[in-house]
């Protein structure tokens, strides 16, 4: 992924607007048929576990709230952990917690529960030693059945419990009632793998399982030590026609699908996601030269008859209805026209509405299709974080979104950090604090950017973009498969320093406090080919944070950004010296050195060099 920060945007600090933080990652389900009586409930809860090592760990917790009593126009749910784990903050309810005992009331948009309705509430939380489920649960006082089965009363939450403490949540719920649930009609993402015909669900990822591709699953676990993220879910991508059929060697769309019909029949009742990356708009990759594809500037209509048109077809057989299929779409396409028009191809792709056609074609055909989920590319917090860029990508994306016949309503939410290096969250770094008497945004490595990190970026993007007039329920993705900045134990390794910070700088020198406190550990926050250092980040996560539809692995871990020297191919792949390590850089990454890996081979292609450091360096550590 490759994107010409904005530089030096010396203006005054002018606090952004609309950042409070949404509430979309609940939802609410229409009932079926319903037998009941006064009162009931029934709860599904779930966890995604992840190891920190030393036999402690983070997840996050799902819990499925479903009315089987009288409607209600508000409730309170309580639970108590039984293994001695902690709660740390939460979304979809306003959430309290005191020692073990856990507290959800219901906001405004799912405060009103029918008889036979549902809905998902997801918090994170810690635990030591191991992770047991909560047995019991009482919704306004009344104890719930779980999955249908009615607890030992020996075991029930302490309805006592003290609502007072603290894990308040960020999610503000007066500040939230654009999530209304009425503009998304969704099936309970627990209730079944199959949604209801024509409706998509209102986050895909929720009350499902990851898609496993084979084929880069076959190359991760050839790797010494690979078999431990082998089975993670990563993108597919569609870079070529060619990709469409698949050759011997690799699958094509249909044999993905396939597949993944197989890998849903084996899931249990989950549902199954299966995440594809539509990347091959004429004159791609415009700005940059390492991902360059097949298509000429002007072959538009090559793209929608040769390229989209296929794709849909073969998306939408009803075989593959129960599928959940998330479309990501066009890698740095948009954002390059907002950023980067003094390059003549990005001029040419805006002039000649190449970009802005292909997406909203491609939009409007995929989202036609009722279990295709469209997620827009929407570039990094270090390309965008500017108020120069952040605006009017937001109108771009709408423009685009609104192209060809297409509407707002095919798009189901946004994708950043897509193949890119950013961290997740800086947690010693507040982007509105000073050091020194200096504000943060000051320093070198900021350069002015209202954003640190992606997380932060990612929310706030997400109420940019329902400002412009996108649906109020979008959710985001947030690719974590390479930026994780684990402690550097594998070289080469980025100059700053080699171990991950676990406390903040102590200096009161500005530049010297963020280079000691950051997580993201580049040279430079421009540089994005192959980085030197990089590990792998979150895994896979449904709903892990407000507005947060997932966190994603989209660049599969191994599959380099393009070669450090020039290597002739047939694909239509340049040589970009931001992948070679001996680059001294441009104005665009500060005339830095590129941070690259060298002896990489063409964007695309297997670096089991790059691998192997992504899987030493990985943070959370691999188990
Ligand atoms: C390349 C694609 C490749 C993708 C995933 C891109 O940079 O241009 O060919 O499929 O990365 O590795």
């Amino acid at each position: 992924m490759k994107f010409p920060i904005r530089l030096s945007a010396r203006r005054k600090a002018v606090a952004l607007s609309g950042a409070t933080t949404l509430v979309v990652a609940g939802l609410i389900t229409l009932p079926a048929t319903m037998a009941h009586a006064a009162p009931g409930c029934d709860i599904t809860y779930t966890t995604n576990d992840w190891s920190e090592g030393a036999g402690t760990g983070g997840f996050t917790g799902t819990v499925v709230v479903k009315n089987t009593g009288d409607a209600l126009t508000n409730w309170t749910l309580k639970f108590a952990f039984p293994g001695g784990q902690t709660f740390t903050q939460g979304w979809s309810a306003t959430w309290s917690a005191s020692g073990a005992n856990v507290t959800a009331t219901a906001l405004d948009w799912n405060k009103n529960l029918a008889t036979g309705a549902s809905t998902s509430l997801g918090f994170n939380g810690r635990w030591t030693g191991s992770n047991p489920k909560p047995t019991a649960f009482t919704l306004n006082g009344v104890t719930c059945t779980t999955g249908g089965v009615t607890p030992s009363p020996s075991t029930s939450a302490s309805p006592s419990a003290s609502p007072s403490a603290s894990a308040s949540p960020s999610a503000s719920p007066s500040s939230s009632p654009s999530a209304s649930p009425s503009s998304s009609p969704s099936a309970s993402p627990s209730a079944s793998s199959s949604p209801i015909p024509g409706v998509k669900v209102d986050n895909p990822y929720v009350g499902a399982t990851g898609y496993v591709n084979p084929n880069w699953r076959s190359k991760a676990i050839a790797e010494p030590g690979g078999s431990r993220v082998a089975n993670t879910s990563t993108g597919v991508w569609l870079d070529r026609i060619a990709a469409i059929a698949g050759s011997s060697t690799t699958m094509g769309l249909r044999a993905h699908l396939d597949e993944a019909l197989v890998q849903d029949a084996a899931n249990g009742s989950a549902a199954l996601t299966i995440q594809f990356v539509i990347y091959n708009l004429p004159g791609r990759d415009c700005s940059a030269l390492a991902s360059n594809g097949e298509l000429g500037v002007d072959e538009l209509p090559r793209y929608k008859s040769e390229y989209i048109d296929p794709i849909a077809a073969i998306m939408a057989d009803s075989k593959y209805r129960n599928l959940r299929i998330v479309a990501v779409i066009e890698i740095d396409s948009l954002p390059n026209l907002v950023t980067n028009l003094n390059v003549a191809k990005c001029a040419t792709m805006n002039s000649n509405g190449g970009y802005v056609k292909g997406v909203g074609y491609a939009l409007n055909k995929l989202g036609a299709i009722s279990n295709v989920y469209n997620y827009i590319d929407s570039g990094h917090h270090g390309w965008l974080g500017w108020d120069t860029n952040f605006g009017p990508t937001a109108v771009k994306l709408k423009e685009a979104a609104t192209a060809e016949g297409s509407t707002v309503n095919n798009v189901h939410g946004f994708i950043t950090n897509t193949a890119n290096y950013s961290a997740l969250v800086e947690p010693y770094i507040n982007i509105s604090g000073t050091i020194g008497g200096q504000p943060v945004r000051q320093a070198k490595w900021i350069d002015w950017n209202y954003y640190a990190d992606e997380l932060s970026f990612a929310q706030a993007f997400r109420n940019r973009l329902v400002q412009e007039g996108f649906n109020s329920n979008i959710g985001m993705l947030i690719d974590t498969s390479r930026n994780g900045w684990g402690n550097c134990v594998q070289t080469p390794c980025q100059s700053i320093q080699t171990t991950r910070p676990t406390a903040a700088s102590t200096s009161t020198v500005l530049d010297t406090y963020i280079n000691q406190s950051r997580i993201d550990r580049r040279i430079h926050l421009g540089n994005w080919c192959n980085q030197a250092g990089a590990g792998m980040g979150e895994r896979p996560t449904a709903a892990p944070q407000s507005g947060i539809d997932a966190y994603v692995w989209i660049k599969p871990p191994g599959e380099s950004d393009g070669s450090s020297s020039l290597i002739p191919n047939d694909e239509g792949k340049g040589f970009d010296r931001m992948c070679d390590p001996t680059y001294t850089g441009n104005e665009r990454n500060g005339n830095s050195l590129s941070g690259a890996l060298p002896n990489a081979p063409i964007s695309g292609q297997w670096f089991s060099a790059q691998f192997q450091q992504l899987m030493a360096n990985a943070y959370p550590p691999l188990s």
